[in-house]
Protein backbone atom coordinates (compact mmCIF):
# COMPACT_ATOMS: atom_id res chain seq x y z
CA UNK A 1 0.00 0.00 0.00
CA UNK A 2 2.92 2.32 0.89
CA UNK A 3 4.95 1.51 -1.82
CA UNK A 4 2.21 1.45 -4.09
CA UNK A 5 1.29 5.50 -3.44
CA UNK A 6 4.73 6.59 -3.24
CA UNK A 7 4.98 5.62 -6.59
CA UNK A 8 1.98 7.16 -7.67
CA UNK A 9 3.44 10.32 -6.02
CA UNK A 10 6.84 9.77 -7.73
CA UNK A 11 5.00 9.15 -10.91
CA UNK A 12 3.40 12.88 -10.56
CA UNK A 13 6.59 14.35 -9.60
CA UNK A 14 7.96 12.61 -13.12
CA UNK A 15 5.14 14.34 -15.19
CA UNK A 16 5.08 17.36 -13.36
CA UNK A 17 8.69 17.75 -13.84
CA UNK A 18 8.17 16.41 -17.77
CA UNK A 19 5.02 19.27 -18.14
CA UNK A 20 6.74 21.63 -17.06
CA UNK A 21 9.94 21.81 -19.22
CA UNK A 22 7.19 20.54 -21.98
CA UNK A 23 5.66 23.94 -21.78
CA UNK A 24 8.73 25.41 -21.15
CA UNK A 25 10.07 24.26 -24.51
CA UNK A 26 6.83 24.97 -26.77
CA UNK A 27 6.41 28.21 -25.31
CA UNK A 28 7.56 30.01 -28.22
CA UNK A 29 5.35 28.74 -30.39
CA UNK A 30 2.30 28.38 -28.27
CA UNK A 31 1.72 31.31 -27.78
CA UNK A 32 -1.56 30.51 -26.59
CA UNK A 33 -2.10 31.12 -22.69
CA UNK A 34 -5.83 33.39 -21.42
CA UNK A 35 -4.46 36.77 -20.62
CA UNK A 36 -8.17 37.83 -19.34
CA UNK A 37 -9.07 35.48 -16.69
CA UNK A 38 -6.71 36.98 -14.16
CA UNK A 39 -7.24 40.53 -14.58
CA UNK A 40 -7.94 42.83 -11.49
CA UNK A 41 -11.59 44.71 -11.75
CA UNK A 42 -9.35 47.93 -13.00
CA UNK A 43 -8.37 46.20 -15.90
CA UNK A 44 -11.67 46.74 -17.40
CA UNK A 45 -13.33 49.68 -19.08
CA UNK A 46 -16.34 50.49 -21.03
CA UNK A 47 -18.39 53.03 -22.92
CA UNK A 48 -21.08 52.56 -20.28
CA UNK A 49 -22.70 49.77 -18.29
CA UNK A 50 -26.43 48.95 -18.10
CA UNK A 51 -25.88 48.92 -13.98
CA UNK A 52 -23.38 48.28 -11.77
CA UNK A 53 -23.62 44.06 -11.97
CA UNK A 54 -23.70 44.90 -15.54
CA UNK A 55 -19.82 46.55 -15.14
CA UNK A 56 -16.80 45.65 -17.96
CA UNK A 57 -14.86 43.41 -14.67
CA UNK A 58 -17.39 40.88 -15.46
CA UNK A 59 -16.65 40.07 -19.17
CA UNK A 60 -14.93 37.42 -18.39
CA UNK A 61 -15.28 34.09 -20.43
CA UNK A 62 -17.34 31.39 -18.67
CA UNK A 63 -17.63 33.30 -15.80
CA UNK A 64 -21.17 33.98 -13.73
CA UNK A 65 -20.20 36.84 -11.55
CA UNK A 66 -22.60 40.14 -11.45
CA UNK A 67 -25.20 39.58 -14.34
CA UNK A 68 -23.53 37.44 -15.76
CA UNK A 69 -21.13 39.60 -18.29
CA UNK A 70 -21.07 43.53 -19.72
CA UNK A 71 -24.29 45.08 -20.62
CA UNK A 72 -23.38 48.49 -21.68
CA UNK A 73 -26.50 50.90 -20.72
CA UNK A 74 -27.78 51.15 -24.78
CA UNK A 75 -27.29 48.72 -27.42
CA UNK A 76 -26.12 50.74 -30.34
CA UNK A 77 -22.92 50.60 -32.36
CA UNK A 78 -21.00 53.61 -30.07
CA UNK A 79 -20.28 51.22 -27.52
CA UNK A 80 -16.89 49.23 -26.63
CA UNK A 81 -14.85 47.49 -23.95
CA UNK A 82 -11.31 48.28 -23.01
CA UNK A 83 -9.05 45.59 -21.56
CA UNK A 84 -5.68 46.72 -20.46
CA UNK A 85 -3.11 43.69 -20.66
CA UNK A 86 -0.70 45.92 -18.09
CA UNK A 87 1.89 45.81 -20.44
CA UNK A 88 2.81 45.22 -24.44
CA UNK A 89 1.64 41.60 -25.30
CA UNK A 90 1.58 39.46 -27.91
CA UNK A 91 -2.04 38.43 -28.43
CA UNK A 92 -2.83 35.47 -31.22
CA UNK A 93 -6.72 34.66 -30.49
CA UNK A 94 -9.47 36.29 -28.77
CA UNK A 95 -12.94 34.29 -27.71
CA UNK A 96 -16.22 35.66 -27.14
CA UNK A 97 -19.66 34.46 -25.13
CA UNK A 98 -23.08 35.85 -24.57
CA UNK A 99 -23.97 37.32 -21.44
CA UNK A 100 -24.65 34.49 -18.79
CA UNK A 101 -28.23 33.22 -18.90
CA UNK A 102 -29.42 35.77 -21.21
CA UNK A 103 -30.65 36.56 -24.63
CA UNK A 104 -27.59 39.13 -25.12
CA UNK A 105 -24.78 38.90 -27.08
CA UNK A 106 -22.60 40.01 -29.91
CA UNK A 107 -22.55 39.00 -33.57
CA UNK A 108 -20.09 40.63 -34.77
CA UNK A 109 -17.26 42.81 -33.05
CA UNK A 110 -14.29 45.03 -34.87
CA UNK A 111 -10.62 45.07 -32.74
CA UNK A 112 -8.83 48.10 -31.64
CA UNK A 113 -5.42 47.84 -30.11
CA UNK A 114 -3.27 50.65 -28.88
CA UNK A 115 0.02 51.02 -26.83
CA UNK A 116 -1.18 53.64 -24.37
CA UNK A 117 -4.77 53.87 -24.85
CA UNK A 118 -4.90 56.71 -26.51
CA UNK A 119 -3.48 55.94 -30.03
CA UNK A 120 -5.64 53.13 -31.44
CA UNK A 121 -4.89 50.79 -34.67
CA UNK A 122 -7.75 48.71 -36.37
CA UNK A 123 -7.24 44.90 -36.68
CA UNK A 124 -6.91 44.29 -40.36
CA UNK A 125 -6.92 41.31 -41.95
CA UNK A 126 -6.35 40.75 -45.94
CA UNK A 127 -5.88 44.21 -46.17
CA UNK A 128 -9.22 45.86 -45.17
CA UNK A 129 -10.49 46.18 -41.00
CA UNK A 130 -11.57 43.12 -40.13
CA UNK A 131 -15.20 42.45 -38.70
CA UNK A 132 -14.81 39.37 -36.35
CA UNK A 133 -18.15 36.50 -36.52
CA UNK A 134 -19.32 36.83 -32.85
CA UNK A 135 -21.72 34.58 -31.31
CA UNK A 136 -25.43 33.50 -32.01
CA UNK A 137 -26.25 32.40 -28.27
CA UNK A 138 -25.38 33.41 -24.88
CA UNK A 139 -23.42 30.27 -23.47
CA UNK A 140 -21.16 29.21 -26.63
CA UNK A 141 -17.58 30.52 -26.86
CA UNK A 142 -16.67 31.52 -30.48
CA UNK A 143 -13.01 31.30 -30.63
CA UNK A 144 -10.72 33.45 -33.64
CA UNK A 145 -7.48 32.70 -34.37
CA UNK A 146 -5.43 35.82 -35.61
CA UNK A 147 -3.89 35.69 -38.86
CA UNK A 148 -0.98 37.89 -37.84
CA UNK A 149 -0.27 38.23 -33.81
CA UNK A 150 -0.63 42.22 -32.54
CA UNK A 151 1.58 43.43 -30.00
CA UNK A 152 -0.40 45.60 -27.85
CA UNK A 153 -1.10 46.57 -23.81
CA UNK A 154 -4.71 47.95 -24.84
CA UNK A 155 -7.24 46.14 -26.67
CA UNK A 156 -10.85 47.46 -27.43
CA UNK A 157 -14.01 45.34 -28.86
CA UNK A 158 -16.14 47.59 -30.56
CA UNK A 159 -19.52 45.47 -31.32
CA UNK A 160 -21.12 45.84 -34.88
CA UNK A 161 -24.05 43.72 -34.46
CA UNK A 162 -25.94 41.90 -31.74
CA UNK A 163 -28.83 39.56 -31.44
CA UNK A 164 -32.03 41.36 -32.37
CA UNK A 165 -34.06 39.80 -29.54
CA UNK A 166 -31.62 41.27 -26.87
CA UNK A 167 -29.31 43.30 -26.13
CA UNK A 168 -25.43 43.83 -26.58
CA UNK A 169 -24.48 41.40 -23.96
CA UNK A 170 -20.59 39.90 -23.74
CA UNK A 171 -17.62 37.77 -22.05
CA UNK A 172 -14.21 37.34 -23.50
CA UNK A 173 -10.69 36.27 -23.49
CA UNK A 174 -8.06 36.94 -25.17
CA UNK A 175 -4.59 34.36 -25.89
CA UNK A 176 -1.03 35.44 -26.25
CA UNK A 177 1.95 35.84 -24.42
CA UNK A 178 4.63 38.03 -23.02
CA UNK A 179 6.54 39.90 -25.72
CA UNK A 180 9.98 41.12 -24.75
CA UNK A 181 10.67 44.66 -25.96
CA UNK A 182 13.90 46.73 -25.90
CA UNK A 183 12.97 50.22 -26.66
CA UNK A 184 15.14 53.54 -27.41
CA UNK A 185 13.69 56.98 -27.79
CA UNK A 186 15.73 59.57 -30.15
CA UNK A 187 14.66 63.11 -29.64
CA UNK A 188 15.64 64.34 -32.96
CA UNK A 189 18.84 65.68 -32.08
CA UNK A 190 20.96 61.97 -30.21
CA UNK A 191 22.40 58.82 -31.89
CA UNK A 192 23.60 55.51 -30.89
CA UNK A 193 26.70 54.56 -31.93
CA UNK A 194 27.58 50.63 -32.30
CA UNK A 195 31.03 49.43 -32.09
CA UNK A 196 31.78 45.95 -32.65
CA UNK A 197 34.60 43.57 -33.82
CA UNK A 198 33.54 41.62 -36.27
CA UNK A 199 34.54 41.81 -40.01
CA UNK A 200 31.31 42.40 -41.71
CA UNK A 201 33.17 42.25 -44.97
CA UNK A 202 34.13 38.81 -44.18
CA UNK A 203 30.82 37.93 -42.98
CA UNK A 204 29.03 35.95 -45.77
CA UNK A 205 25.25 36.96 -44.01
CA UNK A 206 23.93 40.00 -42.15
CA UNK A 207 20.35 40.37 -40.89
CA UNK A 208 19.37 44.13 -39.55
CA UNK A 209 15.87 43.99 -38.19
CA UNK A 210 14.04 46.50 -35.79
CA UNK A 211 10.76 47.97 -35.33
CA UNK A 212 10.24 51.68 -35.52
CA UNK A 213 7.70 54.66 -34.29
CA UNK A 214 7.53 58.49 -35.01
CA UNK A 215 5.11 61.29 -36.08
CA UNK A 216 8.18 63.27 -37.86
CA UNK A 217 8.45 62.08 -41.85
CA UNK A 218 11.99 62.09 -41.92
CA UNK A 219 15.38 61.14 -40.32
CA UNK A 220 18.36 59.00 -40.37
CA UNK A 221 17.69 55.76 -38.68
CA UNK A 222 20.92 53.68 -39.58
CA UNK A 223 24.21 54.72 -40.88
CA UNK A 224 27.58 52.74 -41.02
CA UNK A 225 30.82 53.92 -43.91
CA UNK A 226 33.82 52.15 -44.63
CA UNK A 227 37.32 53.63 -45.42
CA UNK A 228 36.67 53.08 -48.96
CA UNK A 229 33.87 55.15 -49.31
CA UNK A 230 31.21 52.30 -48.83
CA UNK A 231 28.06 53.14 -46.48
CA UNK A 232 24.45 51.92 -45.78
CA UNK A 233 22.22 54.24 -44.62
CA UNK A 234 18.43 53.54 -43.95
CA UNK A 235 16.41 56.80 -43.84
CA UNK A 236 13.31 57.74 -43.48
CA UNK A 237 12.15 60.38 -45.96
CA UNK A 238 8.60 61.89 -46.13
CA UNK A 239 7.09 59.50 -44.65
CA UNK A 240 9.06 56.60 -46.75
CA UNK A 241 11.83 54.38 -45.91
CA UNK A 242 14.94 54.78 -48.02
CA UNK A 243 17.50 52.00 -48.23
CA UNK A 244 20.46 53.62 -49.72
CA UNK A 245 24.21 51.32 -50.25
CA UNK A 246 27.15 53.01 -51.95
CA UNK A 247 29.77 50.39 -52.90
CA UNK A 248 33.38 50.07 -53.98
CA UNK A 249 36.59 52.14 -54.09
CA UNK A 250 36.82 53.51 -57.70
CA UNK A 251 34.96 55.96 -59.29
CA UNK A 252 33.00 56.05 -56.18
CA UNK A 253 30.63 58.64 -57.45
CA UNK A 254 29.54 57.12 -60.01
CA UNK A 255 26.31 55.30 -60.76
CA UNK A 256 27.22 51.59 -60.37
CA UNK A 257 28.08 52.21 -57.37
CA UNK A 258 24.85 53.56 -55.80
CA UNK A 259 21.41 51.00 -54.71
CA UNK A 260 18.91 53.01 -53.56
CA UNK A 261 15.59 51.31 -52.51
CA UNK A 262 12.18 52.75 -51.47
CA UNK A 263 9.28 50.79 -49.33
CA UNK A 264 6.16 52.01 -47.61
CA UNK A 265 4.56 55.07 -47.13
CA UNK A 266 2.97 57.02 -44.49
CA UNK A 267 5.19 55.34 -41.98
CA UNK A 268 5.36 58.73 -40.04
CA UNK A 269 1.64 57.45 -38.08
CA UNK A 270 2.82 56.99 -34.49
CA UNK A 271 2.41 53.45 -34.94
CA UNK A 272 4.70 50.10 -35.12
CA UNK A 273 6.88 49.27 -38.30
CA UNK A 274 9.04 46.63 -39.14
CA UNK A 275 12.25 46.60 -40.75
CA UNK A 276 14.49 43.68 -41.91
CA UNK A 277 17.65 43.72 -44.24
CA UNK A 278 19.28 40.84 -45.08
CA UNK A 279 22.27 40.17 -46.48
CA UNK A 280 23.64 37.26 -48.24
CA UNK A 281 26.65 38.16 -50.12
CA UNK A 282 25.43 40.71 -52.66
CA UNK A 283 21.38 39.46 -52.19
CA UNK A 284 19.24 41.92 -50.24
CA UNK A 285 16.29 41.59 -49.21
CA UNK A 286 14.61 44.82 -47.49
CA UNK A 287 11.08 44.36 -45.81
CA UNK A 288 8.88 46.26 -44.45
CA UNK A 289 5.66 45.24 -42.49
CA UNK A 290 4.75 42.44 -44.67
CA UNK A 291 6.04 44.02 -48.02
CA UNK A 292 9.73 42.68 -49.74
CA UNK A 293 11.90 44.16 -52.05
CA UNK A 294 14.51 41.41 -53.45
CA UNK A 295 17.56 43.57 -54.70
CA UNK A 296 21.19 42.44 -55.96
CA UNK A 297 23.98 44.87 -54.88
CA UNK A 298 25.61 46.85 -57.46
CA UNK A 299 29.35 47.47 -57.54
CA UNK A 300 32.48 46.10 -55.76
CA UNK A 301 31.93 44.91 -52.57
CA UNK A 302 35.69 43.59 -52.05
CA UNK A 303 36.88 46.58 -51.36
CA UNK A 304 33.53 46.90 -48.69
CA UNK A 305 35.72 47.52 -45.48
CA UNK A 306 33.55 49.30 -43.10
CA UNK A 307 34.81 50.84 -39.84
CA UNK A 308 33.25 48.40 -38.05
CA UNK A 309 30.53 50.81 -36.37
CA UNK A 310 27.17 51.34 -37.29
CA UNK A 311 25.24 54.23 -35.87
CA UNK A 312 21.29 54.23 -35.56
CA UNK A 313 19.19 57.30 -34.82
CA UNK A 314 21.58 60.07 -36.41
CA UNK A 315 25.07 60.32 -37.76
CA UNK A 316 26.96 61.10 -35.07
CA UNK A 317 29.42 63.85 -35.48
CA UNK A 318 27.50 64.47 -38.88
CA UNK A 319 29.70 61.71 -40.43
CA UNK A 320 31.77 62.28 -43.86
CA UNK A 321 28.21 61.33 -45.95
CA UNK A 322 27.18 63.89 -48.01
CA UNK A 323 24.72 62.19 -49.74
CA UNK A 324 21.96 62.63 -47.31
CA UNK A 325 20.24 65.71 -45.38
CA UNK A 326 21.47 65.51 -41.61
CA UNK A 327 18.10 64.77 -39.93
CA UNK A 328 18.37 62.65 -37.15
CA UNK A 329 15.54 60.64 -36.30
CA UNK A 330 13.24 61.79 -33.55
CA UNK A 331 10.73 58.65 -32.32
CA UNK A 332 11.44 54.80 -31.07
CA UNK A 333 13.83 52.09 -31.63
CA UNK A 334 12.41 48.89 -30.26
CA UNK A 335 14.73 45.25 -30.96
CA UNK A 336 17.13 46.58 -32.59
CA UNK A 337 19.00 43.28 -33.73
CA UNK A 338 22.31 43.40 -35.71
CA UNK A 339 23.53 40.07 -36.16
CA UNK A 340 21.57 38.47 -33.46
CA UNK A 341 23.10 41.06 -31.10
CA UNK A 342 20.32 43.33 -29.25
CA UNK A 343 21.89 46.79 -29.73
CA UNK A 344 19.38 48.56 -27.08
CA UNK A 345 20.79 45.85 -24.09
CA UNK A 346 24.21 46.61 -25.04
CA UNK A 347 23.68 50.38 -25.04
CA UNK A 348 21.80 50.44 -21.71
CA UNK A 349 25.04 48.47 -19.96
CA UNK A 350 26.77 50.93 -21.78
CA UNK A 351 28.19 48.38 -23.43
CA UNK A 352 30.13 48.65 -27.01
CA UNK A 353 27.26 51.29 -27.56
CA UNK A 354 27.66 55.17 -27.11
CA UNK A 355 24.36 57.23 -26.94
CA UNK A 356 25.34 60.68 -27.86
CA UNK A 357 22.55 63.49 -27.01
CA UNK A 358 19.54 62.34 -25.21
CA UNK A 359 18.61 58.79 -25.67
CA UNK A 360 16.17 57.36 -23.01
CA UNK A 361 14.76 53.73 -22.70
CA UNK A 362 11.17 53.87 -22.81
CA UNK A 363 9.07 55.61 -25.40
CA UNK A 364 6.58 57.97 -24.62
CA UNK A 365 4.29 59.58 -26.89
CA UNK A 366 3.32 62.79 -28.05
CA UNK A 367 0.10 64.33 -26.67
CA UNK A 368 -1.27 65.16 -29.77
CA UNK A 369 -2.35 62.02 -31.54
CA UNK A 370 -3.87 61.60 -34.96
CA UNK A 371 -7.18 59.87 -36.23
CA UNK A 372 -7.97 58.21 -39.08
CA UNK A 373 -11.24 59.30 -41.48
CA UNK A 374 -11.44 55.80 -43.47
CA UNK A 375 -14.72 56.49 -45.19
CA UNK A 376 -16.77 59.09 -46.31
CA UNK A 377 -19.12 58.38 -43.82
CA UNK A 378 -16.92 58.76 -41.08
CA UNK A 379 -16.77 62.08 -39.33
CA UNK A 380 -16.13 63.74 -35.63
CA UNK A 381 -18.53 65.35 -33.91
CA UNK A 382 -17.42 68.10 -31.79
CA UNK A 383 -21.23 68.87 -29.44
CA UNK A 384 -21.75 72.97 -29.06
CA UNK A 385 -21.97 75.57 -27.31
CA UNK A 386 -18.75 76.99 -28.44
CA UNK A 387 -17.71 80.06 -27.84
CA UNK A 388 -20.29 82.47 -29.18
CA UNK A 389 -17.86 85.68 -30.80
CA UNK A 390 -15.15 83.54 -31.71
CA UNK A 391 -14.08 80.73 -33.59
CA UNK A 392 -10.44 79.55 -33.67
CA UNK A 393 -9.70 76.19 -35.31
CA UNK A 394 -6.58 75.09 -36.05
CA UNK A 395 -5.42 71.13 -37.05
CA UNK A 396 -3.25 69.07 -39.04
CA UNK A 397 -3.84 66.68 -41.85
CA UNK A 398 -2.74 64.88 -44.43
CA UNK A 399 -4.12 62.58 -47.64
CA UNK A 400 -3.48 61.63 -50.87
CA UNK A 401 -7.02 63.15 -52.22
CA UNK A 402 -7.31 66.31 -53.76
CA UNK A 403 -10.92 67.15 -52.62
CA UNK A 404 -12.70 66.97 -49.46
CA UNK A 405 -14.29 68.37 -46.28
CA UNK A 406 -12.09 69.15 -43.77
CA UNK A 407 -14.91 70.81 -41.23
CA UNK A 408 -18.57 72.71 -41.44
CA UNK A 409 -20.16 74.48 -39.06
CA UNK A 410 -23.69 76.66 -38.70
CA UNK A 411 -22.52 79.93 -37.52
CA UNK A 412 -24.32 82.00 -34.62
CA UNK A 413 -27.87 83.17 -34.86
CA UNK A 414 -28.16 81.94 -38.52
CA UNK A 415 -25.22 84.08 -39.51
CA UNK A 416 -24.52 80.97 -42.10
CA UNK A 417 -22.51 78.27 -42.58
CA UNK A 418 -19.13 77.88 -42.63
CA UNK A 419 -17.24 75.24 -45.20
CA UNK A 420 -13.37 74.43 -45.01
CA UNK A 421 -12.65 72.14 -47.33
CA UNK A 422 -9.63 70.65 -49.69
CA UNK A 423 -10.19 71.41 -53.48
CA UNK A 424 -7.75 70.54 -55.73
CA UNK A 425 -5.65 70.65 -53.68
CA UNK A 426 -5.71 73.79 -51.75
CA UNK A 427 -7.46 74.42 -48.55
CA UNK A 428 -10.73 76.49 -49.18
CA UNK A 429 -12.49 78.71 -46.90
CA UNK A 430 -16.44 79.76 -47.23
CA UNK A 431 -19.32 81.00 -45.67
CA UNK A 432 -22.52 81.19 -47.30
CA UNK A 433 -26.13 81.65 -46.58
CA UNK A 434 -29.30 80.93 -48.33
CA UNK A 435 -27.12 80.15 -51.63
CA UNK A 436 -24.93 83.43 -51.30
CA UNK A 437 -20.98 83.68 -50.58
CA UNK A 438 -20.55 86.01 -47.86
CA UNK A 439 -16.59 85.40 -47.39
CA UNK A 440 -13.83 82.90 -49.29
CA UNK A 441 -10.30 82.28 -48.89
CA UNK A 442 -7.57 79.95 -50.10
CA UNK A 443 -4.55 78.63 -49.16
CA UNK A 444 -1.67 76.68 -50.04
CA UNK A 445 -1.41 74.16 -52.73
CA UNK A 446 -0.51 70.69 -54.09
CA UNK A 447 -1.40 69.70 -50.35
CA UNK A 448 -2.69 66.27 -51.36
CA UNK A 449 0.74 64.91 -51.00
CA UNK A 450 0.57 62.21 -47.86
CA UNK A 451 2.42 64.93 -45.75
CA UNK A 452 1.17 66.68 -42.59
CA UNK A 453 0.20 69.87 -43.42
CA UNK A 454 -1.51 72.60 -40.88
CA UNK A 455 -4.57 74.49 -41.12
CA UNK A 456 -5.44 77.73 -38.63
CA UNK A 457 -8.69 79.15 -39.04
CA UNK A 458 -9.23 82.16 -37.04
CA UNK A 459 -12.47 84.30 -36.79
CA UNK A 460 -13.81 87.29 -35.17
CA UNK A 461 -15.99 90.01 -35.03
CA UNK A 462 -16.37 90.11 -39.02
CA UNK A 463 -12.72 89.32 -39.45
CA UNK A 464 -11.13 86.08 -40.70
CA UNK A 465 -8.13 84.59 -41.47
CA UNK A 466 -6.77 81.33 -42.84
CA UNK A 467 -3.37 79.62 -42.93
CA UNK A 468 -2.16 77.02 -44.25
CA UNK A 469 1.85 76.06 -43.36
CA UNK A 470 2.23 79.04 -41.28
CA UNK A 471 1.30 80.89 -44.25
CA UNK A 472 -1.41 83.38 -44.11
CA UNK A 473 -3.73 82.69 -47.24
CA UNK A 474 -5.42 85.18 -49.81
CA UNK A 475 -7.60 87.60 -47.58
CA UNK A 476 -10.99 86.68 -46.76
CA UNK A 477 -13.25 88.16 -49.79
CA UNK A 478 -16.77 89.07 -48.07
CA UNK A 479 -19.27 90.82 -50.61
CA UNK A 480 -20.83 92.39 -47.74
CA UNK A 481 -20.76 93.29 -44.36
CA UNK A 482 -21.10 89.67 -42.16
CA UNK A 483 -21.21 88.95 -38.54
CA UNK A 484 -18.95 85.65 -37.78
CA UNK A 485 -19.31 83.49 -34.49
CA UNK A 486 -19.52 79.85 -34.27
CA UNK A 487 -22.96 77.89 -33.52
CA UNK A 488 -23.18 74.53 -32.43
CA UNK A 489 -21.73 71.45 -33.95
CA UNK A 490 -18.55 71.51 -35.28
CA UNK A 491 -17.88 68.87 -37.40
CA UNK A 492 -14.74 67.46 -38.84
CA UNK A 493 -14.41 65.14 -41.78
CA UNK A 494 -11.67 63.97 -43.76
C1 LIG B 1 -12.48 54.61 -18.78
O1 LIG B 1 -12.77 55.28 -20.01
C2 LIG B 1 -13.19 56.61 -19.83
C3 LIG B 1 -13.59 57.14 -21.19
O2 LIG B 1 -12.57 56.98 -22.13
C4 LIG B 1 -12.08 57.42 -19.19
O3 LIG B 1 -12.49 58.75 -18.99
C5 LIG B 1 -11.71 56.78 -17.86
O4 LIG B 1 -10.61 57.44 -17.30
C6 LIG B 1 -11.36 55.31 -18.05
N1 LIG B 1 -11.15 54.68 -16.75
C7 LIG B 1 -10.09 53.96 -16.48
C8 LIG B 1 -10.05 53.35 -15.13
O5 LIG B 1 -9.19 53.79 -17.30
C1 LIG C 1 39.43 41.12 -39.52
O1 LIG C 1 40.17 41.09 -40.72
C2 LIG C 1 41.54 41.45 -40.57
C3 LIG C 1 42.17 41.54 -41.94
O2 LIG C 1 41.58 40.66 -42.84
C4 LIG C 1 42.20 40.41 -39.66
O3 LIG C 1 43.58 40.74 -39.46
C5 LIG C 1 41.50 40.39 -38.32
O4 LIG C 1 42.01 39.38 -37.49
C6 LIG C 1 40.00 40.14 -38.52
N1 LIG C 1 39.32 40.30 -37.25
C7 LIG C 1 38.39 39.45 -36.81
C8 LIG C 1 37.78 39.75 -35.49
O5 LIG C 1 38.05 38.47 -37.45
C1 LIG D 1 15.15 36.53 -49.69
O1 LIG D 1 13.88 35.90 -49.58
C2 LIG D 1 13.76 34.76 -50.40
C3 LIG D 1 12.32 34.27 -50.31
O2 LIG D 1 11.91 34.16 -48.97
C4 LIG D 1 14.77 33.71 -49.97
O3 LIG D 1 14.68 32.58 -50.80
C5 LIG D 1 16.17 34.31 -50.05
O4 LIG D 1 17.12 33.39 -49.55
C6 LIG D 1 16.26 35.58 -49.26
N1 LIG D 1 17.54 36.23 -49.49
C7 LIG D 1 18.22 36.81 -48.52
C8 LIG D 1 19.42 37.57 -48.93
O5 LIG D 1 17.91 36.72 -47.33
Amino acid sequence: MDFGIKTHTGMLALMTTLLCCLSGALGKDNCDSPLVSSLPQTSFNSSSQLSNTHSPGFAKLNRRDGAGGWSPLESDKYQWLEIDLGERTEVTAIATQGRYGSSDWVTSYLLMFSDTGRNWKQYRQEDSIWAFSGNTNADSVVQYKLQQSVIARFLRVLPLDWNSNGRLGMRLEVYGCPYKSDVASFDGSSSLLYRFSQNSSQTAKDVISMQFKTLHNSGIIMHGEGREGHSLTLELHKGKLLLHIKTGKARSMSLENQNLLTLGSLLDDQHWHSVVIERVNRHINFTVDKNTQQFEINGDLSHSDTNNELSFGGIPGHGKSRTFSKRNFHGCLENLLYNDVNVIDLAKLKHHVTASGDVTFACSEPTNVPVTFLGPESYLQLPGPLPKEILSVSLHFRTWNKAGLLMTTEMYQHAGSLWLYLSEGKVKLQISKSGRILADATAGSSLNDGQWHSVGLNARRGRISLTVDKEAGSAAHASSPFHVASGNNLLFWR
